[in-house]
């Protein structure tokens, strides 16, 4: 990790969050972001979107890049990436379809979606800003730990401790399968910024701030990239109980 930012808590992490998002398309109009869903980057998305409508900042030229969906649901279900992604920042700031590029939850043919979508992620010319999250079993996007990871988009079984994810208590849909970005195409952002927050996360913590990088958790991987921040939310990790568990 190119640098731990330790933060006082949850609103301070989504501020350091927007300010970052805010910063990237300011400087670049033709900026590309790709974009977690979940409880870590909720916050963040809603104080982005409050500071663009604010100063009038001109999105038009910017691309939205969905990083992993729940496979299977309906595109309008509660719980899917996308309505969380068109609730707390497409939909607000008036993006256009074609500035979002995005899995569909239901295609008849998953494989083929994740072709069509990595030949789209391939032809963007860079890569600004990848915002992710850490899970409760350290995968990243939907890059399940495990004894290799796959490069690129991929549809990939969810692990138990994933099917538990909060998300997915707001439908009543069984999930099975998410598809995601891989490593590599998250590995194309000239910036990643990774959002540490949760109690439940709290026995990864070492790992955030060691040297090892396994595959059995993915997020240690970041550690390979040489403009990788990770955000940490202090109060919501019990540190006292941090070596714990691992
Ligand atoms: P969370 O999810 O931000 O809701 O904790 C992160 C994840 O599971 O990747």
């Amino acid at each position: 990790m190119t640098n731990l930012i330790w933060t006082r808590d949850y609103d301070e992490l989504s501020q350091l969050t927007a300010e970052c998002m805010y910063r990237t398309v300011t400087q670049n109009p033709n900026a590309v972001l790709v974009l977690a869903t979940g409880g870590s980057p909720q916050l963040a998305y809603r104080l982005f979107c409050k500071k663009i409508i604010r100063d009038g900042i001109d999105l038009s030229g910017v691309t939205f890049v969905k990083l992993d969906e729940w496979l299977g649901l309906s595109t309008t279900d509660e719980a899917t990436c996308e309505v969380f992604l068109r609730r707390e920042l497409l939909d607000p700031l008036d993006i256009c379809e074609n500035q979002f590029l995005h899995f569909d939850p239901e295609a008849p043919d998953a494989q083929a979606e994740c072709e069509r979508f990595q030949a789209a992620f391939d032809a963007l010319p860079q890569v600004d800003l990848v915002i992710l999250g850490i899970g409760k079993n350290g995968h990243l996007g939907l890059n399940e730990p495990g004894e290799s990871l796959s490069s690129n988009t991929h549809i990939i079984p969810l692990s138990p401790k994933t099917k538990t994810h909060e998300m997915l208590t707001h439908t009543s849909s069984q999930v099975t399968h998410g598809i995601t970005m891989g490593m590599a195409d998250l590995f194309r952002g000239k910036e990643i910024l990774l959002l540490a927050t949760g109690a439940e996360k709290t026995h990864l913590l070492p790992l955030l701030t060691d040297r090892q990088i396994t595959t059995f958790v993915p997020f240690t991987l970041l550690k390979l990239h040489p403009n990788c921040n990770c955000i940490i939310d202090r109060s919501s990790f019990d540190v006292s109980r941090s070596n714990e568990d691992l």
